[in-house]
């Protein structure tokens, strides 16, 4: 293979891969529909009395964009995050591993509910599951 030919591969195996991405964030209705999944999985949460207690007094309808957003850029959708990082927002609330748990399986029913394929769900699970080191609580 030249390195024309390389090069030309490279960019086709890059177009694909682009593609790719833009059907996860399309599996998920785009913005519309990951704006209805966070509202769902945010009345899944207040309904779950291993999450509810967290959310005394917080502000929801900020979270809820800014959720959208980071998942939207997990999906590697057309967003920008601009909330507050992991850790700092997270800090002090004694998230264990159970409440992450909860939390997940919250997401995970909304996403049923909205009809989200199978292996998409798994694809942003398995982005989102490395964050628990960022929002546990830690001594
Ligand atoms: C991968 C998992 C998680 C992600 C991606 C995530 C994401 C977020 C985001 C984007 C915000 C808003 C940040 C901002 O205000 O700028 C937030 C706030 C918050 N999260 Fe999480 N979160 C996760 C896990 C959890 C868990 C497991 C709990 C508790 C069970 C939790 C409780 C909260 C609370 C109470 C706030 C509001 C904090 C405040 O403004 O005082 N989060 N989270």
């Amino acid at each position: 293979m030249n390195i024309r030919h390389a090069a030309l591969l490279a960019l086709t195996l890059a177009c694909a891969n682009a593609h790719a991405d833009d059907a996860l964030y399309e599996q998920f209705g785009e913005r519309a529909g990951l704006t209805k999944i966070v509202d769902d999985m945010y009345d899944n949460v207040l309904a779950d009395p291993r999450t509810a207690p967290y959310f005394d007094n917080a502000p929801v309808k900020r979270i809820k964009q800014k959720l959208v957003e980071q998942i939207c850029v997990l999906l590697d959708g057309p967003c920008v995050y601009t909330g507050r990082p992991m850790r700092r927002t997270h800090e002090g609330q004694n998230i264990d591993r159970a409440a992450f748990n909860a939390l997940v399986e919250d997401l995970q029913a909304a996403m049923d509910k909205n009809g989200v394929p199978f292996h998409a769900q798994n694809k942003l699970l398995a982005k989102l599951a490395p964050m628990y080191r960022d929002v546990q609580d830690r001594e």
